[in-house]
Parts: C-alpha cells; sequence; structure tokens
C-alpha cells in the first residue's frame, strides 16, 4: 500500500516531534509544511528537510497530501482544519481542537460535510499505564465510581510566555493553565469519570502577565453521581508531575506522571507500571514530553485513513474537555454553578 502523505500547518516547537514521529512511522512520509512567517521559510526548509510554504494553498494544492496535522496556535486551528477540509484532506489537529465548543462543532460539521475524517491529538490515552486504568473500570472493578480528581500543578517561567505571545491569550490559547496544560488530564479523568452535570470554578492570574489563568480549581458534578475536583496552574513552582485520582466503591488508583502510583483495587494485585518508554511529565519543562505517544497517535491516525473509520479521539471525544473547561472559566466568571 502506498504511504500516507503528510502535510504540517505550523512550524513551532511541537512540529519537532511530529518530524520525528512521521519519520518513524513506515506508513507515513512528511511531504510539506506551511509557516505563516514570511522569514521563517528559509530556516524551515533547512531544519525540516521538506518543501516549506508561506502560502497555505500551495500546501493543501499537493495531490500527494492526504492528511494535513494542525500545529499552530489553538485559536487558528479551526481556520486550519476548515480549509484543509474543504481541500479534501483528513485532519489530525493538535489539543484543543479550536478553544471554545461551539468552534469544535464548526469544525466538526466542516470535516463530515466534506467527508474527511478529523482526530484530535489527546495522547496521553495512549499511555499503557492508562490503558490498564481505563480497562479496569469499563470492567467495574472500582464498582460505582465516587470521586475522581485531576491535578496539573505545573510552572512554566516568564520566558515561556514572552517566547510566543499567542500563550495565554483568551483568542488563542482559549485560556491558559486549564486550556493548555491542564486540558490532557481533564480529558483523562472525563474518558474515565463520564459526563459532567455541573461544574463550580474559580480561576485567577496571578503572577503571570497574561489574560488567561495561572492558577485555578474546579469543582465536578459527575452525571453518575460522582464527584470531582480540578487543580491546575503554571505559576505552581516548581511544577509537580499531574495527578490523576479515582476512587470507588472497591477500591482506588492514583496515578502520577501518566504512571500508577497507588493500586488499591479489592480482589486483584498491584501491576507493575507498564509505562517504560520516557514519555516523561511536562510538569515544568514542555519540550520534556516524550515522542512515544504522539507516534501512537499518529500511527492511529494513519491507520483510520487506510481502514477509513473513526480515530481514537474523534471531534465529539474532542470538545468534553473543552466544553467542561469552558464552563468552568464562565462559573468563575459569574461566581456561579453552571448547569452543562
Ligand atoms: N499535545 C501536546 O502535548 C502539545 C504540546 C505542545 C503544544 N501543543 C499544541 O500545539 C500547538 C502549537 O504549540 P507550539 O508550542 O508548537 O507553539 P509555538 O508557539 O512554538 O508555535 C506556534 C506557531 O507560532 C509560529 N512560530 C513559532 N516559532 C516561530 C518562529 N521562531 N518564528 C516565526 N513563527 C514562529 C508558527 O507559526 C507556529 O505554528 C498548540 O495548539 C498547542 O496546544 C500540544
Amino acid at each position: 500500500m502506498d504511504k500516507i502523505g503528510i502535510g504540517i500547518i505550523g512550524t513551532g516547537s511541537i512540529v519537532n516531534m511530529y518530524v520525528k514521529c512521521i519519520s518513524e512511522i513506515e506508513g507515513a512520509n512528511l511531504i510539506a509544511l506551511y509557516t505563516k512567517s514570511t522569514d521563517r521559510v528559509e530556516e524551515a526548509k533547512k531544519l525540516f528537510g521538506v518543501p516549506v510554504f508561506d502560502d497555505i494553498e500551495k500546501l493543501l494544492a499537493l495531490p500527494e497530501i492526504q492528511l494535513i496535522c494542525v500545529c499552530n496556535e489553538s485559536g487558528n486551528h479551526g481556520e486550519a482544519i476548515k480549509r484543509s477540509a474543504k481541500a479534501g484532506k483528513h485532519i489530525l489537529s493538535e489539543k484543543p481542537l479550536e478553544v471554545t465548543p461551539e468552534k469544535i462543532d464548526e469544525v466538526i460539521d466542516s470535516c463530515q460535510k466534506n467527508n474527511v475524517i478529523l482526530g484530535c491529538v489527546l495522547q496521553n490515552r495512549c499511555s499503557e499505564d492508562y490503558r490498564l486504568v481505563e480497562r479496569t473500570i469499563r470492567e467495574g472493578k472500582l464498582g460505582k465510581l465516587l470521586m475522581g480528581n485531576a491535578h496539573i500543578n505545573w510552572y512554566r517561567n516568564n520566558e515561556y510566555y514572552a517566547k510566543n505571545p499567542w500563550r495565554g491569550t483568551k483568542k488563542f490559547d482559549g485560556g491558559a493553565a486549564f486550556m493548555n496544560q491542564g486540558i490532557h488530564t481533564i480529558d483523562l479523568l472525563l474518558n474515565l469519570m463520564g459526563s459532567v452535570k455541573s461544574v463550580f470554578g474559580n480561576v485567577r492570574t496571578m503572577v503571570h502577565n497574561i489574560e488567561g489563568e495561572d492558577v485555578g480549581t474546579g469543582i465536578l458534578n459527575f452525571d453518575n453521581g460522582a464527584i470531582g475536583n480540578i487543580t491546575a496552574g503554571t505559576t505552581l513552582y516548581p511544577g509537580y508531575p499531574e495527578r490523576l485520582e479515582i476512587y470507588g466503591e472497591k477500591g482506588s488508583i492514583l496515578m502520577e506522571g501518566g504512571k500508577i502510583e497507588q493500586w488499591n483495587v479489592q480482589g486483584t494485585s498491584k501491576p507493575k507500571s507498564l509505562q517504560e518508554s520516557g514519555n516523561s511529565s511536562g510538569a515544568s519543562d514542555p519540550t520534556s514530553i516524550g515522542h512515544a505517544n504522539h507516534k501512537t497517535v499518529i500511527q492511529d491516525m494513519v491507520n483510520a485513513i487506510e481502514e477509513n473509520r473513526s480515530p481514537m479521539v474523534d471531534g465529539a471525544e474532542a470538545k468534553k474537555a473543552v466544553e467542561v473547561i469552558v464552563a468552568i472559566y464562565l462559573s468563575s466568571q459569574e461566581e456561579k454553578l453552571i448547569h452543562l
């Protein structure tokens, strides 16, 4: 079978990881990139070793590209996705798919109308440890779920925000600590605990010179009767590995930095951590995130195109965490419980 040709929109820091992953995937071939910065074209060509365009339509016109990876600023994902869909390309977008549920609905609609497959990168769902926890909960081994918490108490220095000014803006980042960093663990929490009935949020900007929150908390009421709590920050020095805590009637499982830390499930013995590859937490350094989970997501998307099926995380799945995060922001702003 021919390799799936891939084009990338964006030339920011995450793109290095894509180029590495694609080079390791047998059925995939990197064709070209697009950057909005004309003065970056030559530098990016040298860096990535493929053609780089500063005109998006030139990238989308290439017939050898079947899949576009959307890696630009979050609040510009929607436009990139809609243009790619119109050009008949399948799309794998970085998280968040867009920064509001309404904008996510628009991109889902556009992909459906153009009959292309849409996937979103929420790569922490791929870790072996997480998959074991997911299986255990789906099999009912924790019994009735009681409480689920996510803690993403991270740290980013001033340079992180100063270097690329879209970060921390409402328009392009959708917020900050919850929407950019917290979203991964919030996605994992919702995937395990189920849909959310209502939220109460309290978010603030206390240290960084940004529009979005650098510290916050959200209380969740799940539809199944369980409760939950999220804390997130990008100013909580030095930044601790993210935690996911699931409590049920028959026991509890705690994960830290993507690994199972505590396993107390009645009738089972504690498994050894299955996560061997270095997918270390981005608690204090965004560049320390390993590439193994990204590779699994891109491989799944390539397979989804070949098999004409939905990818691991489709548009509807990707919308869930954004919906909850936006409700937490609204709750904080209006100082009231928000029903979803
Ligand atoms: N899944 C993950 O774990 C993960 C990790 C990091 C970023 N992301 C996502 O990837 C997307 C892009 O994030 P990023 O950290 O790569 O952003 P970035 O700030 O490094 O780059 C964003 C855009 O800014 C421009 N840019 C960057 N460096 C430039 C330069 N030197 N000169 C000119 N223009 C430049 C490019 O157009 C680029 O597409 C975001 O949606 C983010 O949420 C996901």
